[in-house]
């Protein structure tokens, strides 16, 4: 049973099925069948072109590799107990289907380039799809944020009543952070496109084959430099890990925020029935599971990258087997990270908003810092009007009255800078106007930031 094995031509004595087990990574890995498929494709005929396998040759391996394709396209492909995974499988198929000449397909490579040459082939698809999603997800966020530009929120720091904002302006915040997230991913898309196949498994290979254009064949950017660090290089796991947990962690964040916003206590927003559930005891409940998973899974992705980041520390240079444990992370990150998006895009795009419960959550004293900017309009210092401010709101307190409701008396006996002007400062419109220099909460800011965000996503184009 050993001389099956791909590495079986040393041993005499059989796996114990426990390692067997252990060892084998064909069930998860299965799924990368396609970019496997293609990698060979491309290898037999870069290596046709230095004469390693004739014209005929290459193409019966080329059919070969068709049928095998055309099976797991179909759900045909059986797999054996004894395929280790998916580069042993596609190669012990190719034999049955077409002969020894399959044999020749190895030469020079090693799974060690192999398998790095699917993964990034994989990754350089999955990567576009996913930011395809944030896209979608953005684009809710900019038709929200034009709809309903006018409505007022309280804006918090420190989860206190802070000042008033737009609920577009809180909509949009987490509009940047995902920019910046698919800005993150550009960046990882090159460092993906480069080819690895032609670092055998870890010298190199012998063979005066063409890596260049068996990377233009492929579709990547650059050929790797180095072999050693190239079959053992997986920064670009490590970075797909961490890009997933930041993204994951924007929208944990927000998802965190509408979930207090959907409580009772704030009513800022309900979820659509799609997205929540109800208690099994409870008949009033509606909850905001969608939300709680989405914040819930954040912690799952973090976990894998952390995972793999312990894994990477303590392997020595090349290829060891504790690099197949980066295959999991990647595909329940990515199969995590799609759900995580679509379901917040859906999420948004169906919540339900109420402008009057925000507005009844503004109160006077979050204009507090407007007294101050009013007295600093009137050419007193910033420190100095803060403190002022604070007497207002002292004042206030003590007569136990809300500070608009102080009359001309009780600001003029704070200060002689007052005039009757500050009785019209009561007013969240204005208030919220006055922040319009670019990347603030006015009207002409949140408007200007609707436009770049647009425009940015309108040219966004994948390599
Ligand atoms: N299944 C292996 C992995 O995922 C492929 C590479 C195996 N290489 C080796 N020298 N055993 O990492």
């Amino acid at each position: 049973m050993e001389k099956q094995k791909l590495w079986g031509g040393r041993f005499t004595g059989a796996t114990d099925p426990v390692m067997e087990k252990f060892n084998a990574s064909i069930h998860y890995d299965k799924r990368m069948w396609r970019e496997d498929v293609q990698g060979s494709k491309a290898y037999v005929k870069a290596i046709q072109k230095v004469g390693l396998v004739t014209e005929d040759e290459c193409k019966l391996i080329l059919s070969g590799l068709e049928k095998v394709a055309d099976e797991w396209e179909c759900g045909k492909f059986e797999i054996k107990e004894t395929d280790e995974d998916i580069h042993t499988a596609n190669e012990r198929r190719l034999k049955e289907l077409i002969g020894i000449t399959a044999s020749k397909l190895h030469t020079g490579r090693s799974r060690n380039d192999q398998v790095s040459t699917d993964m990034r082939l994989w990754m350089k698809n999955a990567l576009p799809e996913l930011g395809a999603e944030v896209q979608n997800f953005m684009s809710v966020i900019i038709t929200r944020a034009k709809q309903e530009i006018d409505v007022l929120m309280p804006g918090y720091t420190h989860l206190q009543r802070a000042q008033p904002i737009r609920w577009s302006h809180w909509l949009l915040s987490y509009g940047w952070m995902l920019k910046r997230d698919i800005e993150r991913m550009l960046g990882l898309q090159t460092r993906v496109s480069s080819l690895t196949l032609g670092s055998g498994a870890l010298a190199g290979n012998p063979f005066p084959i063409d890596r260049k254009s068996l990377a233009t064949d492929l579709g990547f950017m650059e050929v790797s430099g180095n072999s050693l660090d190239a079959v053992s290089d997986r920064d670009f796991v490590a970075e797909f890990l961490f890009w997933a947990s930041m993204l994951g962690t924007h929208l944990s964040r927000w998802a965190e925020d509408l979930i207090l916003y959907s409580s009772k206590e704030f009513g800022f927003v309900t979820l659509a029935d799609a997205y929540s559930t109800g208690s099994s005891l409870m008949p009033q409940k509606k909850n905001a599971d969608s939300l709680e998973l989405i914040r819930g899974k954040a912690g799952r992705m973090f976990g894998h990258c952390s995972g793999f980041m312990m894994t990477l520390k303590g392997v020595p240079s090349t290829y060891n087997k504790d690099l197949q444990e980066d295959k999991e992370a990647m595909f329940d990150v990515y199969d995590t990270l799609l759900g995580v998006i679509k379901v917040a895009t859906g999420v948004l795009s169906t919540l339900k908003i109420y402008g009057d419960k925000m507005r009844q959550a503004l109160s006077p004293e979050m204009l507090a810092t407007d007294i101050a900017y009013y007295l600093v309009r009137k050419g007193i210092p910033f420190r100095e009007a803060h403190g002022l401010s604070g007497m207002c709101v002292a004042l206030a307190e003590k007569k136990q009255c809300p500070l608009s409701s102080l009359s001309l008396e009780d600001f003029k006996s704070v200060s002689e800078e007052f005039t009757d002007d500050i009785l019209s400062i009561w007013n969240y419109e204005m208030s919220v106007d006055q922040y319009n220099v670019y990347g603030g909460t006015g009207k002409e800011s949140v408007t200007a930031q609707i436009e770049n965000l647009q425009s940015w996503l309108e040219q966004l184009q994948y390599r």
